[in-house]
């Protein structure tokens, strides 16, 4: 019998859960230039506001010699917190403790915290460093990983969740992260992957490493999957919190407004002049962005990943905004397999959660290319498409140049329900651009000609006098207004003021059958 009060007993347990996996694996953990599992939630979450939930949980395991190890709370730290005073719902993967791998007890810590978090309407954030499942519990790791599975799904458009990966997250693990809305990942010291690099040599013979096949930058701009790529953990965290203040608690909620002293009236001249005089030259969709936006601040996600659009969030007179525009400093801003997956899935969170889209425009086309039809250019447009036609929050446009083909239809046109549809008066809007339309349409005259080059920049011009300018969509009234670039700020809050009371919605189904 211990000589110890009740009360002492709990203080004794307490401090010997925060141990984890004990000194030396925190001293390892540290080794390997990584926090532990607690310190990770004392950066994310208001200082002192975490409450921990499960702390005397311990397995069931016998086999194996398990019954001799036991953790207090096993391989998770579960609860919630808050972040900027509001509610959050967190689970930190313990790498001390097991390697941070998941049996029976681990999934039920997670699985309670993100019922909880669909009850009471708050976001989950999940910290992943794991081995993955554990290997002696056997078939019932793998049924907790599928009672996270599931919960991630029934959540996804309810509460926002986000995950940061901190360590190894690999074989199935990757699933549940990769359900979730936002993925963050450290540079250097964390990877991703479906199979690791042994087996990729044995099944393939590619010879590989841990941070070429899973790491950040490789899922940050190559697969994708990574939307927020940090160079350390600290800096995922800080980002993470940053995001974290423009997303509502829940589906119900609209987005946070924060207080600006940004002139919502604020012409910005210098937009004026900001495209090049020769439609071919490229200019940086981002400065337009920042240059409309409360004090320029721009989140953006996904950066590195299909730069030819660019995707983010930003406030206007203090509203939260979901921003897609084409990028016409990077492959001229032409839409492709990539970027239309992208924007898709990013245009589906804004209206899962209330965020009006402001979409810029200025897109030749879709890419031409082998490549881009074999690889399925036109499911993956349609996974665009569909999401804007679906979207029924408040949608404005900017045509700030091109707007050529079916990316025109794509990119939030008046006739997929956008609400306010605007041009600056440079703007090109055509079923395509005035050379590849001149040599087509003009095929048999421009063969005729006694001088083809100079018949065909006439011709060129010609187009261009008809067609490529903003006023026949106008005439049609495809475009609500011509406006002066400067004012663009002014009147996208004007227009958002007139859509703060929007309501739309889609015929009743189960669910729509988007082209995945
Ligand atoms: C049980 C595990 C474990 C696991 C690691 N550990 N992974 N215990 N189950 N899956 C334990 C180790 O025994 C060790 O315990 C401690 O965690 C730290 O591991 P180390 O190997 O010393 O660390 P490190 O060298 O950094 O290597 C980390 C690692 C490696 C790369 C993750 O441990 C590893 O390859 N683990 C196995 C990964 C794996 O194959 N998992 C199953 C994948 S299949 P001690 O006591 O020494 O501290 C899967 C399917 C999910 O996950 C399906 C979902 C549908």
């Amino acid at each position: 019998m211990s000589d110890r009060t009740p009360i002492e007993e709990l203080r004794k347990k307490r401090a010997e859960g925060q141990l984890g996996g004990g000194e030396q694996r925190i001293q390892a953990q540290h080794e390997r230039g990584k926090l532990t599992a607690r310190e990770r939630l004392e950066l994310l979450l208001d200082k002192g506001s975490f409450r921990e939930t499960d702390a005397f949980v311990t397995h069931r395991t016998q086999d194996f010699g398990l019954d001799q190890q036991k953790y207090l709370g096993d391989s998770v730290v579960t609860g919630w917190g808050t972040i900027d005073g509001r509610l959050v719902y967190v689970f930190s993967q313990d790498f001390t403790v097991f390697g941070g791998s998941l049996g029976e007890v681990h999934a039920q810590k997670i699985v309670k915290i993100m019922d909880m978090a669909l009850k009471n309407g708050a976001p989950v954030i999940g910290l992943n460093d794991s081995g993955g499942a554990r290997i002696q519990e056997g078939v019932v790791s793998l049924g907790g990983y599928a009672d996270i599975f599931l919960r991630n799904t029934l959540a996804s458009g309810v509460v926002p969740q986000i995950s940061v990966v901190m360590g190894p997250c690999a074989g199935g693990a990757v699933y549940s992260p990769a359900i979730t809305d936002f993925i963050f990942m450290v540079k250097k010291s964390s990877y991703m992957f479906i199979t690791g690099p042994e087996v990729v040599k044995t099944v393939t013979h590619e010879d590989v490493s841990f941070e070429d096949l899973g790491g950040a930058q490789v899922h940050a701009d190559t697969s994708g999957l990574c939307h927020v790529a940090a160079d350390s953990e600290a800096e995922a965290l800080t980002m993470l919190r940053e995001l974290f203040s423009y997303l509502p608690q829940n589906n119900m909620e609209d987005p946070p407004r924060r207080s600006t002293s940004d002139d919502p009236l604020r012409r910005e001249e210098a937009l004026d002049t900001i495209i090049p005089d020769d439609p071919s030259k490229p200019y940086d969709i981002k400065d337009v962005i920042r240059l409309v936006v409360d004090e320029g601040r721009f989140f953006e996600i996904h950066k590195d990943y299909a730069a030819n659009i660019v995707c983010g969030f930003a406030h206007l007179d203090g509203r939260p905004v979901g921003i897609v525009a084409n990028q016409p400093a990077v492959l001229a801003g032409a839409l492709d397999i990539d970027s239309s997956k992208k924007a898709g899935r990013f245009v589906r969170f804004c209206d899962a959660f209330n965020f009006p889209i402001i979409t810029f425009v200025d897109v030749p086309g879709f890419l031409p290319g082998v490549d881009q039809e074999h690889g399925g250019v036109i499911s993956s447009g349609a996974k665009l498409l569909y999401a804007y036609c679906e979207a029924t929050v408040p949608k404005l446009t900017v045509i700030t140049r091109k707007a050529y083909g079916g990316a025109y239809d794509v990119m939030s046109s008046k006739h997929i329900r956008a609400d306010f549809n605007a041009a600056w008066p440079g703007a090109e809007i055509a079923v395509m651009g005035p050379d590849g339309a001149v040599n087509i349409i003009f095929r048999k005259e421009l063969a005729e000609a006694d001088d083809p080059v100079k018949r065909k920049d006439e011709l060129v011009a010609e187009y261009r006098q008809k067609f490529a300018n903003p006023y026949i969509a106008a005439a049609h009234g495809y475009i609500d207004d011509v406006i002066e670039p400067s004012e663009t700020r002014p009147r996208l809050i004007n227009a958002l003021e007139m859509l703060e009371n929007k309501r739309d919605s889609n015929p009743p189904k189960k669910h729509g059958n988007i082209p995945l």
